[in-house]
C-alpha cells in the first residue's frame, strides 16, 4: 500500500532498515482537477531489481496501477525513461536504487509541459528535431545501396551518433527553459552537428545557414549544464561551440 504524504506518518523503524527505500514521486492527473501531489512508495531492496526503473515498475505493479511513466528498453538505449531523480535529469533504467539516500525524489523532466505524472509532452522537442532535417542529404550520389565513408570520417561521428534523444540535456538548460519556443536546445543542436560533420552529407552550408540565428543557436551561453547531465556522457556544449565556430567561418 502506498503512503499519502499528508495523511500517513512513515514508520521510523522502517527508515532505519537499510534495505528499505522510499520513492517520493510527483503525481498529476489532468482529469482530477486538483493540484499536483506526491505519493511515497516503500520499496524493499530484497524484492526489487537494482535500478530506479525497477522500483517504479514494482510500485506500479504491486502498489498503484495509476502511476504513469515511460519506459521501453531498460538498457539506456531508447531514451524513454528520462526523468529528474534527486535533482538530476537522468535515465531511470541507468540509475541504481541502492544508494545512500533512503528517500528518492522523482519529478518529470523540468520545464516541460506534463501529460500525466512523469510523462512530459515532447511534441515541441520532436518538432524542433524535424527542423534540422535529421537525415542524409546528398545531391551528388544516387546510390540505391550504400553511401560509403572512410573509417576516419566515420570516427568523426563518435560522441554524436550515440545520442538517444532523451532530452535530459535540453531540460537542464536554462536558456532552453526560458526560450524553448525559439532556441533549439542542446539535444537538437548536437544532432544537427552530427549531420554537419557527416562526410556523406552535401547539405552542410544550408544546415549551417539555418542555424546561424540569434535564437536558434546563439541563445546558448555556454553554461554547460547540458554536458554535465547527459546520461550517455556526451558533450552537447562542445558540439554547440563547434557549430558556432563553423558558422563564424561560413
Ligand atoms: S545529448 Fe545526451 S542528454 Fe542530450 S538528448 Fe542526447 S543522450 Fe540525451
Ligand atoms: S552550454 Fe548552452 S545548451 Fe548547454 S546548458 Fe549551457 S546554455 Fe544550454
Ligand atoms: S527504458 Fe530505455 S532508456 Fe531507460
Amino acid at each position: 500500500m502506498f503512503l499519502q504524504k499528508s495523511s500517513n506518518k512513515i514508520n521510523l523503524f522502517h527508515l532505519q532498515k537499510s534495505s528499505q527505500k522510499y520513492l517520493r514521486v510527483y503525481r498529476w492527473n489532468p482529469f482530477l482537477y486538483k493540484k499536483p501531489w506526491f505519493n511515497i512508495y516503500p520499496i524493499s531492496l530484497n524484492t526489487c531489481g537494482p535500478m530506479i526503473l525497477d522500483a517504479l515498475i514494482q510500485a506500479k505493479d504491486l502498489q498503484d496501477s495509476t502511476l504513469t511513466f515511460r519506459r521501453s528498453c531498460r538498457e539506456g538505449i531508447c531514451g524513454s525513461c528520462s526523468m529528474n531523480i534527486n535533482g538530476v535529469n537522468s535515465l531511470a533504467c541507468l540509475q541504481p536504487l541502492n544508494t545512500k539516500e533512503t528517500f528518492i525524489t522523482i519529478y518529470p523532466l523540468p520545464h516541460m509541459y506534463i501529460i500525466k505524472d512523469l510523462v512530459p509532452d515532447l511534441t515541441h522537442f520532436y518538432a524542433q528535431y524535424k527542423m534540422i532535417k535529421p537525415w542524409l542529404i546528398n545531391k551528388y550520389v544516387h546510390s540505391k545501396n550504400e553511401y560509403l565513408q572512410s573509417k576516419k570520417d566515420r570516427a568523426e561521428l563518435d560522441g554524436l551518433y550515440e545520442c538517444i534523444l532523451c532530452a535530459c540535456c535540453s531540460a537542464s538548460c536554462p536558456s532552453y527553459w526560458w526560450n524553448h519556443d525559439k532556441y533549439l536546445g542542446p539535444a537538437v543542436l548536437l544532432q544537427a552537428y552530427r549531420w554537419i560533420l557527416d562526410s556523406r552529407d552535401s547539405n552542410t552550408d544550408t544546415r549551417l545557414k539555418f542555424l546561424n540565428h540569434k535564437m536558434r543557436l546563439f541563445r546558448c551561453h555556454t553554461i554547460m549544464n547540458c554536458s554535465k547531465t547527459c546520461p550517455k556522457n556526451l558533450n552537447p556544449g562542445k558540439a554547440i561551440a563547434s557549430i558556432k565556430y563553423k558558422v563564424s567561418i561560413l
